[in-house]
């Protein structure tokens, strides 16, 4: 075990945990998306995480960085917040969110954090950048809302963590890049149809058929 101090509260913790898994595993809320406890290699791409650690000239993400005897962590400095606000609207600017039209009843992790860092789900002055994605793609049992999506790979990895044959994967590339079956449309059947991938999305990209439809219909009644 090692001690550290977050936000000036002294934490006693396994010394093999990031900042972050420390953080979450004592109640204090740091911005992430794409941090997954099953992935030794963190993916790192949110960019939300950040954290200033006394003795470090700028802050760092806390999902990459590991705890260490004595370390002082602050999650709120304003240098954080604006690095934290700038990824924040950059995601959004990928990423239109309409709460009321949303496509399901699960309560969403951008709210938490849009409030958490102090701005809104659609922040101005960037303006929304439309890539032209489907507004939903078939996956066999399921229903992929790409702009939902940010690209964070949990279901990825829970997808090939839980079968042997990994079914899901990125195509395409840069604002393009989104959730495909390796082979097309030919895997959608050997889907487990096992719920793994849309339990570890963060923003309710992925949706079960069935539940997306119930949600539509309670939303017509
Ligand atoms: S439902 Fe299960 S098997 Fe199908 S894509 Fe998701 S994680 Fe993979
Ligand atoms: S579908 Fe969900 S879990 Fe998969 S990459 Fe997109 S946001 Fe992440
Ligand atoms: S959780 Fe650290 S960069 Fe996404």
């Amino acid at each position: 075990m090692v001690k550290i101090t977050v936000d000036d509260r002294e934490l006693e913790v396994e010394e093999h945990l990031t900042v972050l898994e420390a953080c979450i595993q004592n109640g204090i809320f740091i911005p992430n998306l794409c941090f997954l406890k099953t992935r030794h290699h963190p993916h790192a791409s949110c960019r939300l995480c950040f954290v200033s650690i006394e003795g470090y000239d700028r802050p760092v993400t806390s999902c990459t960085e590991r705890v260490r005897d004595g370390m002082v962590v602050k999650t709120n400095t304003p240098e954080v917040r604006a690095l934290q606000k700038s990824a924040f609207k950059l995601l959004m600017s990928l990423h239109p969110c309409h709460p009321k039209i949303c496509p399901t009843e699960k309560p969403c992790l951008l709210m938490r954090i849009a409030k958490h860092i102090g701005v809104g789900l659609n922040p101005k002055p960037l303006e929304h950048i439309d890539r032209g994605l489907p507004d939903l793609v078939d996956f066999g049992p399921l229903y992929y809302v790409p702009n939902r999506c940010v690209l964070c790979a949990k279901c990825i990895h829970t997808c090939r963590t839980i079968n042997q044959m990994p079914l899901l994967t990125f195509a395409k590339r840069g604002i393009m890049t989104m959730v495909a079956y390796f082979d097309g449309e030919q895997n959608t059947s050997i889907c487990a149809n096992c719920n793994a991938c849309v339990d570890v999305c963060p923003v309710a990209a992925l949706l079960p058929k069935s539940a997306f439809t119930s949600s539509v219909e309670s939303r017509k009644a």
